[in-house]
């Protein structure tokens, strides 16, 4: 039956049919949280991209809806984003409702051009706006690598500001009625999916920065004034492997103020009607590290209520851990621990057959990235695990950098096993949670 499939992600979104790609439009209104997607809602390929759509009260459990946008004669409907105009400044709004106004990108053999639509029943229809596009930039830059709008209200400048992908950059542009768009600005470097916002450091609202980051996971941190972007950092990057074009939610409720972030899972489903996945929802925050201000990415707190049965261990040597691993059941886990290295030089954890991570000490490495952590002088380190059927992130230093990895198919039950080729090492924390399906 529905979502009971083998290769099923028991707690990440996927969509009941069709190939998924990019997060699109993630927005809060009114008790929901949209989740839109790129959907090809008849094959396990990419191809013949609408917008596909989910809402969830918890940003855990998902109700796919019907596909928002389909494709027109100005092409298929690639990635964009959605806000709420609260104050009807595009004159959508109709009835009591206010309206939600999404923009996305029509792709055509020839052309990419910039579109709005807009609901005015909570996001379970569109219209889309009978003089789209809003933006036809391919002469200007003569390259159709022009697309995925994020726009979002500027609060300092009272404007609409939309980032978009031009070229091998990202353009700033400001609208006071989404309708007209003022090109402001460009920043070279940064390929698709852009996304900006604005963090306190370390939770301290009197310092704020501006993080801009593209699909693949580097980030500049920065001040924005609404029409330019100036750098403060070098490129940094806090996420390597499978995910991509990750979006952030606009209009999370202020008392809530998390700024949190779904990325999509380039994760293969093997033999299943349906392809690709979500990632988990993180929080990101900005923290002052010994290297500077850094963005942190971890797993949104709501992971909890998915916890089905808590097992904790302190001060395990390896075997201990190895043989305490054979009490777990199921194929989900939300997994902690401190881990330090005694002698020697490397360790690794695997899972049936996969290695979920590998630390060798030598390089400073992480799964064949330059990437020690923060304890290197203590020779200890943190790691949170998300363990699904087809997918594992990895968490270091408590989300500074994180790693997704697709899983092998299971082969036989042989679980959880910490080794270390050169070395030794104590578990000095250990707490694994088994997660309950979020389809149940
Ligand atoms: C990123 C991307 C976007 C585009 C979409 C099309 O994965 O290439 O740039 O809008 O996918 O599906």
């Amino acid at each position: 039956s529905l979502y009971s499939e083998t290769n099923r992600p028991q707690f990440h979104f996927s969509s009941r049919r069709g190939w998924i790609n990019d997060p699109n439009g993630l927005v809060f209104y009114d008790g929901e949280y949209h989740l839109f997607y790129q959907h090809n809602p008849y094959e396990r390929n990419w191809e013949n991209m609408h917008w596909g759509h989910a809402v969830s009260t918890d940003l855990i459990h998902w109700s796919e809806l019907p596909d928002a946008l389909c494709p027109d004669e100005m092409g298929t409907m690639f990635s964009g984003s959605a806000i709420v105009d609260y104050e009807n400044k595009s004159g959508f709004q109709k009835g009591r409702e206010h309206v939600i106004v999404a923009a996305y990108t029509a792709d055509s053999p020839e052309k990419q051009v910039q579109c709005i639509a807009y609901s005015n029943d909570r996001g379970r229809t569109f219209q889309k706006y009978s003089e789209n596009p809003v933006i036809d930039s391919n002469e200007k830059w003569g390259t159709k690598d022009l697309r995925d709008p994020k726009i979002f209200w500027h609060e300092a400048s009272g404007k609409w500001v939309m980032v978009l992908h031009e070229k091998t950059g990202m353009s700033f542009y400001g609208s006071d009625n989404l309708k007209e768009w003022t090109f402001k600005s460009h920043i070279l470097g940064f390929w698709e999916c852009p996304e900006l916002f604005e963090l306190p450091v370390d939770g301290n609202y009197l310092n704020k920065k501006w993080v801009l980051y593209g699909a693949s996971g580097t980030y500049l941190i920065g001040a924005f004034d609404g029409e330019a972007f100036t750098p403060e950092t070098d490129k940094l990057r806090y996420f390597r492997g499978k995910m991509y074009a990750a979006q952030t939610f606009n209009n999370v409720p202020e008392e809530d103020g998390r700024r949190i972030q779904i990325g999509w899972g380039q994760i293969e489903q093997p033999g299943m009607p349906f392809n690709s996945m979500m990632m988990f929802p993180t929080e990101m925050t900005l923290r002052s590290t010994r290297e500077g201000v850094r963005m942190f990415s971890e797993p949104i707190k709501e992971i909890e209520n998915l916890h089905s049965k808590t097992y904790s261990w302190t001060n395990l040597d390896r075997e201990q851990a190895n043989e305490e691993f054979k009490s777990l059941s199921g194929d989900a886990f939300h997994i902690r621990m401190k881990i330090r290295l005694l002698k020697g030089t490397e360790f690794r954890l695997n899972y049936n057959g996969n290695s979920l991570l590998h630390y060798d000490i030598n390089w400073n490495n992480l799964n064949g990235e330059f990437y020690g952590g923060d304890n290197i002088e203590t020779l200890t380190f943190y790691y949170e695990i998300l363990v699904d059927k087809t997918s594992a992130e990895i968490f270091a230093d408590h989300g500074k950098f994180s790693l997704i990895l697709p899983l092998a198919e299971k082969k036989s039950n042989h679980g959880f096993k910490f080794e270390s080729n050169w070395g030794d090492i104590e578990i000095e924390e250990l707490e694994v949670h088994e997660i309950r399906s979020i389809w149940e």
